[in-house]
């Protein structure tokens, strides 16, 4: 028998599910490992575009799987965390060996860029199986529904001990679809949930003591680390220097303009600007300069203009210099 609170939240659901282009009747696992691997650090908004480009390009696993990394990186440009992509096509590539797309934790778990999450996301929404996809959704309406102060990593076995309780025998695929929708459109991070819209309130300990917004709580955030750059668009016969980053490391495989922490001794050069990006645990500030130079460059490459637009894959840190490219007659 399904609980009140499935009734509720499936009732809910029923009426305000969201379209999104990966959601359907019976989507495949790889359609599920693409859009679970987009989605995890990045709007869902922000994903659209990109899932439909992606599957244009590599419709089905094996066509992934014979995909070049450069043309791969490309396409994600913008996206950010390339180490999603780097690892898509690893599994891919693993994958083409197998007969079957794997269905068990342990299987899934063993397959690069493949964690918790997206194995427990492909197994409920591709497979029906009875799992789980935790994160920061479910977090959020766990913290609130039991005002809970548990950061989450503490709090993800039990997260996921109360959801499958409360999943019972309704299609896991649903279920977890539903928890997404109610946290991305009702319980919302950042300012007020919508409790007034919210089937679960009823339930929700945090909104019974009008604490809503006190959950979860905030963790301390470690200080990032701020790096100066001194970047440059430096130019010889009309083309520009770039070089590939390292294939380890920060934007590693991805393609860089000269940047240095102090600058260079170069005559007749522009200042452009200032932009910065952050990472995870990184904030750069970067001021821009462009200018001639008759010299070789060591380690880096002149590439056109048509490249660097429609080629190479450069990093959203260095946008800036791509729309001043982009500008130029
Ligand atoms: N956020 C993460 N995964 C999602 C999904 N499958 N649908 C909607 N929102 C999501």
């Amino acid at each position: 028998m399904q609980s009140t609170f499935c009734n509720l939240l499936l009732s809910w659901y029923k009426k305000n599910a969201r379209e999104l282009p990966w959601r359907k009747e019976n989507p495949s696992p790889y359609e599920v490992l693409l859009s679970e691997t987009m989605l995890q650090q990045t709007r869902v908004e922000a994903v659209k575009e990109y899932y439909h480009k992606f599957l244009l390009a590599y419709p089905t696993l094996e066509a992934l799987s014979k995909a070049k990394e450069d043309d791969l990186f490309h396409l994600w440009q913008g996206l950010g965390y390339y180490r999603r992509a780097e690892n898509l096509l690893k599994t891919a590539k693993i994958l083409q060996n197998c007969k079957d797309f794997p269905v068990s934790k342990e299987e899934l778990l063993k397959l690069p860029g493949i964690g918790e999450y997206t194995s427990s996301a492909i197994r409920a929404i591709a497979f029906h199986e009875k799992d789980i996809a935790i994160d920061g959704n479910f977090y959020r309406i766990y913290s609130r529904l039991n005002a809970s102060s548990l950061p989450f990593l503490k709090a993800k076995k039990v997260m996921k001990d109360y959801f499958m309780e409360k999943l019972g025998d309704v299609d896991p695929s649903t279920f977890n679809q539903a928890c997404m929708d109610l946290g991305e459109l009702v319980c919302l991070p950042n300012g007020k949930p919508l409790c007034e819209n919210c089937p679960l309130s009823s339930f929700c300990f945090a909104h019974q003591k009008g604490e809503e917004t006190s959950y979860p709580q905030k963790e301390e955030g470690k200080e990032k680390r701020t790096e100066h750059l001194y970047v440059y668009l430096l130019q010889k016969d009309g083309k520009y220097y770039l070089r590939k980053r390292d294939k380890k490391g920060l934007l590693s495989s991805l393609y860089e303009f000269p940047n240095f922490t102090s600058p260079l001794t170069l005559s007749n050069v522009t200042y452009l600007g200032k932009s910065h990006h952050t990472f995870t645990h990184l904030y750069w500030e970067m001021d821009w300069y462009a200018g001639e130079t008759l010299k070789e460059l060591p380690s880096y490459s002149l590439y056109s203009k048509e490249e660097i637009l429609n080629v190479l894959a450069i990093p959203s840190a260095f946008r800036f210099g791509i729309n001043k490219i982009k500008k130029e007659k």
